[in-house]
Formats: C-alpha cells, structure tokens, sequence
C-alpha cells in the first residue's frame, strides 16, 4: 500500500487546487499569502493579495512603507494585528537577515507573526524543506484519519499531531504533499459535510471505518483552559 503522503501527493497532482497566485519559489509572496490565508479563505484573499503586491512588490518596500498604508490595503480582511505582524516581520526581516528571509523553519517561527506550522509551509513551499505544518485543516485531516481522539487544542494532544506529522513526511515533493494535506482539508474533510467519497485516504480511515466522522475532531471541553486549571481565559 501507498504511504499517506505518496496518496496525498497524487491526489494533489490531480485533484488539488494548482494555479494560485502565490505558488511560486519566492518567499516574499509565500509569506504574504501564508499571513493572509490564516484566518481568510482562498477567494477573499486572492484580490488583496493581488493589490497588496502591486504596491509593496518586494520586502524592502513594506518595510519602508507606513504602517498606516499597510492598515489600509489590509482594510476588510479582518484580524489586524496580522497586518501590524506583517509589517514588524518585514523590518525584522531587514535587521536581522539582511532582506531575505531564512530558509530554516526554526528562524522563521522566531519572527512576528509567524508561528511553527505557519513556518513549516513557508520554508516547504519557497525552498522544498522538510518540515511538518499542523492548522487547523491538518488536525481535522489527521484526528479522523487516524482516530485520534482528544481536543487537539489541548497540549498533549496537539504534541502528538506534532509528532504524528512529522512521522509522515515524504522523503521529496514535501511542498506538493503540503499543499494536498490543505487542499484536502479545505475541500474534501471539511468540517460540516466532509465529501468521504471523494477523499482519497478514506480507505485508511479510522473514523469513517468507525462511523465517527461527525465526532472528530474532538471539540473543545466547555470548561477548558490552555493551562488546565479550568480557569475561562
Ligand atoms: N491556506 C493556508 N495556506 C494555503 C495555501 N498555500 N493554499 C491554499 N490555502 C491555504
């Protein structure tokens, strides 16, 4: 049987979305399109992203620019303590790292806005490394697949998403295998009607073998809190 990334990276070549505007070996525009796409879906991006580039083509520009002029072409996309990440990370892109942002997973998790999933895509998609992501769309990918139960906000269990990641990596084409394992969660396991029978795993999957489809991802308890206190937070 095939490897879960060697099934995910056919079914991308097929079936995932190609042709967006931020597919491209440019870090600069992965990035971009990585901050807008966290909270924001592909077709609402797609038009920001297109004037966002025309006026700050290249990182020295967004790091000169006001963050005034950055606020406002954000203006409609919501979450805007992105944008002020965005324009903090274009500096600290400048001082630190003289313009050019590093291929390591691990000095881009250290900038603003950037976090260690959102850093695995950026360095698979720019420069092919080897790095896992774990969204929002990956833990409900993996929890069904692999019927793992729990909240998968709560600590340990994202810890074991984590390493349940990394352990199925592909040796090569990691950036396609990233892009499939979003696609899939973006278009297929969804979260309200996942279409099971478009989905090319669903022959190794735990929770549709179970009929637990509709169960996991665990949700979040009533009474949680990240430090498990049960304090509301
Ligand atoms: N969501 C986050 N990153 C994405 C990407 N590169 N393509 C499509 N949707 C995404």
């Amino acid at each position: 049987m095939n490897t879960f990334a060697e099934t995910l990276i056919a079914w991308q070549r097929g079936h995932g979305r190609h042709g967006l505007p931020w597919q491209v070996r440019d870090a600069y525009r992965v990035w971009l399109s990585e901050i807008m796409l966290q909270q924001t879906q592909v077709d609402t991006v797609i038009p920001y992203y297109g004037r966002f580039l025309s006026r700050f083509p290249d990182l020295p520009s967004l790091a000169a620019a006001p963050v005034e002029d950055v606020l406002t072409l954000w203006s409609g996309l919501g979450y805007y303590a992105r944008a002020r990440n965005l324009h903090k990370c274009a500096q600290a892109v400048m001082d630190r790292h003289g313009g050019a942002f590093p291929a390591d997973p691990a000095l881009l998790a250290e900038l603003p806005g950037i976090g260690r999933s959102t850093a695995a895509a950026i360095s698979a998609f720019s420069h092919g490394t080897r790095a896992a992501i774990l969204d929002g769309n990956v833990k409900r990918v993996l929890t069904r697949c692999f019927g793992i139960d729990g909240f998968p906000g709560s600590k340990n269990v994202e810890n074991a998403l984590w390493t349940l990641a990394e352990s199925l990596l592909p040796a090569s084409d990691v950036d396609i295998y990233t892009q499939a394992q979003m696609d899939l969660g973006a278009t297929v396991c969804t979260r309200g009607r996942p279409a099971c029978g478009r989905c090319p795993v669903a022959g190794r999957c735990v929770a549709l073998r179970d009929g637990r489809v509709g169960e996991l991802p665990t949700p979040r308890p009533k009474k949680w809190s990240a430090n498990g206190t049960g304090a509301s937070r």
